[in-house]
This record gives C-alpha cells, structure tokens and sequence, in this order.
C-alpha cells in the first residue's frame, strides 16, 4: 500500500534532535553566564544554631567544594575544602580557638584563610604567610550563615528584609530544617535548582499534583487550611492573577470561603519570589490570614544537578518549619519513608520537579497560560544575567546601604487587608 503525504502523522519520535538545557538559565559553574550572574548575590550555607564549633562541614555552593565551620570564638567561616598545603581536606579538620587546622601535617587557617601556624615547620612556618587558605566573606543574620562569591570590590551589603527585623518578645529565628541531614546545610536535592525555584511560580501544580492526582496532600485542606474548592483544576487558572513586583513575581490566587453565618468571604493567596532564588512562601498548614510573613526559602545552587534549601522564619513556636515542611504528606507518610510503590501513586514535589531530570529540558518544553509566571520569572533570570555581563548591576543588589525590602507575599481578606496589586 502506497502511504501518501497527507497521511503521513510526522509527530512520531523518530528523528527528532538532540535535546538540551538552557546553560543561560541552570549552569552555575565559576565563568558561566548565570554563575556569574549568582556570585553577586549572598547565598545561605548554614543554619547559624546548627553551626557550632564541634565539627566542620563541608558545602558544595555554585560548584566550589567549600568547608563551613564556626570557630571556638564564635566566628562563623567559609574556606576551600582542600588544604592549600597538600590538599586534604579540611573536613577532617580540628576547630580551634581562631581557626580550623588541617589533620595532615597541621597547618592552621583562620576564618580568613590567613595561615597561622604550619605545626610541624621551623618556627611554626617562618614564611606561613604565603600559604593562604582561599576563603569567601561571611555573615549572618536571621538565623543564617550568609557567604558572598563574588568579586572582593562588589560585594554588597547583606539584604536585609522589613518582616524579618525586629523580633518581639519571645520571638526568635528558627532555621534548622527538620529534614534527615538538613539541620546544619540544608536539604539536599538532586536536581537543578531553577526546578525548585520556578516551581514557585507554577500555582496550578498545588490543584492538580498536590490535591486531584494524588489526593489532597496538604495537612489542613478543608479545615484549618484552604477549602476543597481552591483546588478544582477546571477553575483555577481564572482564579489566579500574575504581577511583577519590586524585587521579582508574585500571583495572586482568589478563593472563596463559607463563613458560619453562611456568608462567604473572598480570599486572596499570595507567594512572590525574589531575584535570583528566594521564596516568600506565605504558611498553606494553618491558614492564617491577614497576618504578618514570617517566612523566607533560599534554592541555593549546589551544581548544575543539585540543589540546597534554607529556610528561616521569625516565629514564637519552635516547630514552625516542620509544620511547613512536613505538612504535604504522600499517603499520610514524609517522602522518606514511601515505598517505590507509594513514589507512583502518591507523587509530590520531589517526583515532579525531580524527573523533569539533573536538568529539564527546555527544548523539549511546550509551554503553556498556565506558566506565565515560570515565564515571567525566567525573563527576569535573563535579564539578571545580561546585566552582569554587561557590566551593569543586576536587580536586587543594592550597593550602597542595604534598605530592609518590603515583600507583597501574604495571605489576604478582601476588605481586611489589601491584596497586593499588579505594576
Ligand atoms: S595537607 Fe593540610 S597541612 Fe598538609
Ligand atoms: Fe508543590
């Protein structure tokens, strides 16, 4: 039989090109485009209670193989993992009062990388000031150990954000991730970090993944969180309203709630993320609107194929972050403790975002209205990048004095408080 043109169906796999990632937007690699673009931006590598002065730790940031420690003085640093002697690594490395010395040959450095004592030389190293440990610029505040990689002459002041200042009476910042290994260096994952950060912007997944395929995963849904009718998938994308903000995107998503009396009230749920990795995450567990943020999540790049999570929030309740990260169960149970079975049939972030691949693919994508704000947020990404590589300073850094930034995140009553507005 002769098969004719007009039938031929040409959307078959055959033949198709290589596909491949957009290096612009995920390597991070020092030189790369967008590694260069994120060394010009503080990033967290450590929760400040987790890190104490008992033992170093080692965390791979924007593909650098990095030590962070805290010395017997209370200074927090951040050096090469390799000793510059002869390479160990400094993981296995004694803290001390004013350094962190290497267990090979004992060479001291401190939180600057100066050498201060090379132990088993004449006189301690009569020309120790010629071995220095490289090490990057550290600081903390709410909660966090910061570090900044970017070149010495542009660092600028930490940012400082306005929700976050000023604890209250009992108050106090809580940054250990209850997470297995996330307490000190966050929670590790296998994939890009764009993965997790864009995410941010894709509020359609929570109805579909987190609630009509796999069954409501929230803890709260219907009771002390949202109500079953903020998840129906055939209304959700009139519902949802997308907007730029002075640090970066933010949606808005409207949704009804019955109240006692039978009059219903109209809500409005409202995260925003900030350039180039930061997530202003309003608290989906316990539903509480009108009141104050109090929460801030970091995506830190590790590699190209990984990824870490810090978290802080300002908070009287020591268990704020297990309820937020706890709080989306698969079948009742944490991912941790899923069968291979229970990944299939009950998949949340991790199996979404993580079998998009190391990296998605971006040739392969055929996006859609529902991801205007991956979109929107990617420009912003790309325009980060074209400003350092031409010598232009990108969105969010401040160089002069840093001014506590204001955040449109939060969760709003019409007629309460005032849902943010487009710009
Ligand atoms: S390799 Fe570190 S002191 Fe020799
Ligand atoms: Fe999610």
């Amino acid at each position: 039989m002769t098969v004719t043109s007009s039938d031929l169906d040409t959307g078959t796999g055959y033949g198709r090109p290589a596909s491949r990632h957009d290096a612009r937007l995920t390597e991070v690699g020092p030189g790369t485009p967008m590694g260069e673009a994120l060394r010009r931006y503080w990033h967290p590598v450590a929760s400040s209670s987790g890190l104490t002065s008992d033992l170093p730790h080692r965390v791979r940031i924007l593909c650098e193989d990095l030590i962070v420690f805290r010395t017997r003085s209370g200074r927090p640093g951040v050096v090469f993992e390799r000793c510059s002697h002869r390479g160990s690594s400094l993981f296995y490395g004694r803290i001390e009062e004013d350094g962190i010395r290497c267990c090979y040959h004992g060479w001291k450095f401190d939180v600057q990388g100066h050498c201060l004592e090379q132990a088993c030389e004449p006189d301690r190293g009569r020309r120790r000031d010629v071995a220095r440990q490289p090490w990057y610029p550290v600081e903390e505040r709410y909660g966090l150990v910061f570090v900044y990689m970017g070149p010495p002459e542009l660092k600028p002041p930490l940012p400082r954000y306005e929700f976050l200042e000023d604890l209250e009476e009992g108050e106090m910042y809580v940054s250990e991730l209850p997470v297995p290994h996330g307490k000190v260096t966050g929670a590790l994952i296998d994939f890009n970090w764009l993965q997790a950060f864009e995410n941010a912007m894709d509020p359609v997944h929570a109805t579909w993944l987190h609630y009509e395929h796999s069954g409501p995963q929230f803890d709260g849904v219907g009771t002390t969180g949202a109500p079953h009718s903020f998840y129906d998938p055939y209304s959700v994308s009139d519902k949802i309203e997308y907007f730029k903000t002075d640090h970066g995107v933010g949606y808005r998503q409207r949704y009804e709630v019955e109240q006692p009396d039978g009059s219903t009230v109209t809500r409005y749920w409202s995260p925003e993320v900030h350039v180039p990795n930061i997530i202003l995450l309003p608290d989906f567990v316990k539903v509480v609107p009108d009141g104050r943020h109090d929460c801030v999540l970091f995506d830190v790049p590790v590699d190209d194929t990984h990824h870490r999570a810090f978290m802080t929030a300002r908070t009287s309740d020591p268990d704020r972050l297990a309820r937020i990260t706890n709080s989306i169960k698969q079948n009742g149970k944490q991912p941790w403790e899923l069968t291979e079975e229970e990944h299939q049939r009950y998949p949340a972030d991790f199996e979404a975002q993580g079998s998009q691949g190391p990296v998605t693919q971006h040739s392969e994508e055929t996006l859609a209205t529902s991801d205007k704000g991956v979109v929107m947020l990617r420009r912003l990404l790309k325009q980060m990048v074209d400003d350092v590589e031409a010598g232009r300073t990108p969105q969010n850094v401040d160089l002069g004095e840093a001014k506590p930034r204001r955040t449109t995140a939060g969760h709003f009553t019409e007629g309460v408080t005032a849902p943010v507005t487009g710009s």
